[in-house]
């Protein structure tokens, strides 16, 4: 006789695979990382393609935070979240340089928007509804810089705004 009963997905499948997806993006961190390392990108950031490097790197780095987060794996997000933290911190230098003290200033805003949504995962408890209302605060301090110093879209590539140089 044939078997019928359908194949029941094992229970927690779903976080298994979501689990394995935030494993890979941490090794992909590391890996940014390693080649952040390599390059100097820990250092000081001065020039235009080192800060280009430095946004990718935070970018991919901040991706593994939310992903992290959305998926209540708090102490995770931990690693990629200080990766984002040391390379937004060395890219400050940067504007100093331009001469740009505002996107400097929000540079370091940004920062302290880092430090305090870590805090929030640091908690004993973690509080979700703080470390949401942290990762919205932090996004928003990302995007206040992009709104005035950024300019192009994913399609053509971001680049430094012209005015700004
Ligand atoms: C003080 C200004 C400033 C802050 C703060 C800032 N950025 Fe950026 N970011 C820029 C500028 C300018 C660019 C365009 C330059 C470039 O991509 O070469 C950029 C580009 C990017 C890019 C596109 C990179 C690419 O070229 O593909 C990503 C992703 C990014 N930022 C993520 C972030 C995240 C996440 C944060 C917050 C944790 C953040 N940025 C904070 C100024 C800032």
């Amino acid at each position: 006789m044939l078997c019928t009963r359908p194949h029941a997905a094992p229970q927690g499948h779903a976080a298994r695979a979501s689990r394995k997806a935030i494993t890979r993006r941490l090794a992909a961190v590391a890996a940014l990382a390693l080649g952040a390392g390599a390059v100097g990108l820990a250092q000081k950031v001065v020039s235009v393609n080192e800060f280009d490097r430095a946004m990718k790197t935070i970018g991919t780095a901040f991706d593994g935070v939310k992903q992290a987060i959305a998926s209540t794996s708090y102490v995770e997000a931990k690693t990629p979240l200080a990766l984002s933290r040391q390379v937004l911190a060395s890219s400050r230098p940067f504007w100093d340089a331009q001469q740009k003290p505002d996107a400097a200033k929000m540079a370091r805003d940004a920062v302290a928007a880092l430090d305090a949504l870590d805090k929030a995962l640091s908690a004993k408890a973690v509080d979700a509804a703080a470390v949401a209302a942290a990762l919205a605060a932090a996004t928003r301090a990302c995007d206040a810089c992009h709104t005035t110093e950024r300019e192009g879209d994913q399609q053509t590539g971001y680049r430094i705004k012209s005015a700004s140089r």
